[in-house]
Formats: C-alpha cells, structure tokens, sequence
C-alpha cells in the first residue's frame, strides 16, 4: 500500500521533509518504518490566505479519521501499518499542541468557560499517554485502535461542545487561524533545522 497525495489535502501538509524529521526522532520511536515518501514535493504548496481556526482543525480531525481508516485498510502490509501509526501519532501531537497553545485559550477568554477547556486538555492528556506506548506496544492494531476510539470520542465532544459555543461567541476565527498556521510552521522549520 502506498500513501499517495489524495491522502493530504494539499494546503494542510507539512514539507515532507519535517515528516521525515518527525517521524521517529519526535515521538522517540525506536523502530524506524520504511522511508516511504507520503507525499511529492510539488504537493507542498502551502496557502497563504489565513483559514478560519475551526476549519483548520476540522481539517486536521478529517485527516486523522481518513489515516485511521486507512490503517485499518492496510491488512497485512506491516511496514506500512507502521509508518501510518507513525503519521497518526505525529499528527494528533501537533494538533493537540495547537489547540492547547493557541484555540483553547482563546476559547476560554472568549467563552469564559474553563471547565470544558480543562476537561478537552485531559482528554489530550489520555490520548498523549496511549501514544507514549506505542513504541513499545506488541500488538499495534490494538495500541492504534485504543487511539482511535479516545481521539474519537474527544473530537466528537470537541465539535459539540467547544465548536459550537466558539462559532456563537464571535471569536476571531480567522486570526487564530492563522496563528495557528504560523505555528505548524514554525514547528517544521525547527524540525527541518534539527
Ligand atoms: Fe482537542
Ligand atoms: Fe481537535
């Protein structure tokens, strides 16, 4: 199974470099999945228009939900089964890391409404733990799939709750969107430069 460009929207990608530099050293991972290029560098091309906060973290739930599916799909391709938990893993960190940085204490200034904030960081929290282990877990199946099923349930909550109360209180969507954007940036040049 390959990972072809129709898996990343194009303007949501990091370079393919900092997915390279992300992969294992990032996560600490010790076993090291086939170097499989999961998207070409004319696919890179980043917007420049600043995109509504909410849509690009929507964006980046869809993108995980189409990679867990896609890892379910991969049958008995191990090396490809590894390098998409690999992506999974990288991509539920970063967004984890915007939404903790920047969305959710936006929310709460705006929203006045610190418990949910607190209960989406333990969610986190949770998911960030089950990452931890997947380096060493025997059955990734079941470490991907225990994953799933808390990102899930966190994203569902996520878009019902803190969504929906962002959207009615007239946030500026637009300009933490594009803080947002900065920062995935930042983070790949700093992973490029390391
Ligand atoms: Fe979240
Ligand atoms: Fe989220």
């Amino acid at each position: 199974m390959r990972l072809t460009s129709r898996s990343w929207p194009a303007d949501r990608r990091l370079p393919a470099s900092a997915y390279r530099r992300l992969e294992p050293a990032a996560l600490g991972w010790r076993r090291v999945a086939s170097r499989r290029a999961c998207t070409p560098a004319s696919q890179h091309r980043r917007s420049t228009m600043a995109q509504d906060a909410i849509a690009l973290l929507e964006a980046d739930h869809q993108r995980v939900e189409g990679l867990f599916r896609e890892f379910k799909s991969a049958g008995g391709d191990p090396a490809a089964k590894l390098h998409l938990a690999q992506i999974i893993c990288m991509e539920l960190t970063l967004h984890a890391m915007v939404e903790e940085e920047i969305f959710y204490p936006a929310f709460a200034t705006a929203v006045g409404d610190e418990q949910l904030v607190e209960h989406a960081r333990k969610e986190h929290q949770r998911v960030k733990e089950l990452i931890a282990r997947v380096p060493q877990a025997e059955n990734l199946d079941g470490a991907i799939e225990a994953i799933w099923r808390n990102a899930l349930e966190h994203i569902e909550e996520e878009r019902r709750d803190i969504f929906t109360k962002a959207k009615a209180s007239g946030m500026e969507l637009a300009t933490l969107g594009g803080r947002i954007q900065s920062r995935r940036a930042e983070v790949a040049t700093t992973v490029q430069e390391a």
